[in-house]
């Protein structure tokens, strides 16, 4: 299957993109083909409803990997209770052509214990979109952040979260899986 992945942080060593980087990982594991898209490495434009900024590379680059997506993963960092500006900014760019009945994975990284609103805010954009929420999310929070900063190897994370990790982006990987063959 092919899966794109969104990292909506606009930090270079972001927790929520390292979290992204092992479910891309985890899922080329097991012998899919996964896109990332790191809003930070690939900034994209302001949406404007007056200009489609056509032949922009980072958009179009993006646009095609979400196109193309059996499943997608979105990423964001917990902003003041809500997902951070440059993920709403690259949504905002996209239509329901691009998530229709696709299964879609929230995930994110707070200072907090967890990351409740970012999350149900994924949700409702997803759901607007017309994609289909995995019912399981994936929220670090606070001290869990540890196992994804920059300098930690994926051998290294947590293994209680290692565990939900990958019982998380195997529910996903089923959803994804049921969803391509209704289609
Ligand atoms: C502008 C800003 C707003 C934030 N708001 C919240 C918040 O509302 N709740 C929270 O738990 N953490 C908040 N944080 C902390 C981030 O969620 C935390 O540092 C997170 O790990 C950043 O994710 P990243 O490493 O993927 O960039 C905020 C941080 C910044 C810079």
């Amino acid at each position: 299957m092919k899966i794109t992945i969104v990292a909506g942080s606009n930090q270079k060593l972001a927790t929520s993109t390292k979290l992204g980087q092992y479910i891309q990982h985890l899922i080329q594991q097991e012998g899919h083909q996964v896109k990332l898209i790191d809003l930070y490495q690939s900034p994209l434009p302001f949406y404007s409803p007056d200009d489609a900024h056509g032949g922009h590379e980072a958009l179009e680059t993006y646009k095609h990997a979400l196109h193309e997506a059996e499943g997608i993963v979105l990423a964001t960092p917990e902003y003041h209770s809500g997902i951070s500006g440059v993920l709403k900014n690259a949504l905002d760019h996209i239509s329901q052509d691009y998530f229709h009945n696709k299964a879609v994975l929230s995930v994110s990284s707070a200072g907090g214990a967890i990351a409740v609103s970012s999350l149900t805010q994924l949700q409702t954009i997803v759901r607007n979109l017309h994609g289909i929420n995995c019912p399981e999310w994936l929220s670090i929070g606070g001290d869990q952040r540890k196992s994804f900063q920059a300098d930690v190897a994926h051998s290294d994370i947590h293994p209680d979260l290692d565990k939900r990790v990958r019982r998380v982006v195997s529910s996903f990987l089923d959803l994804t899986k049921q969803l391509s063959v209704n289609s």
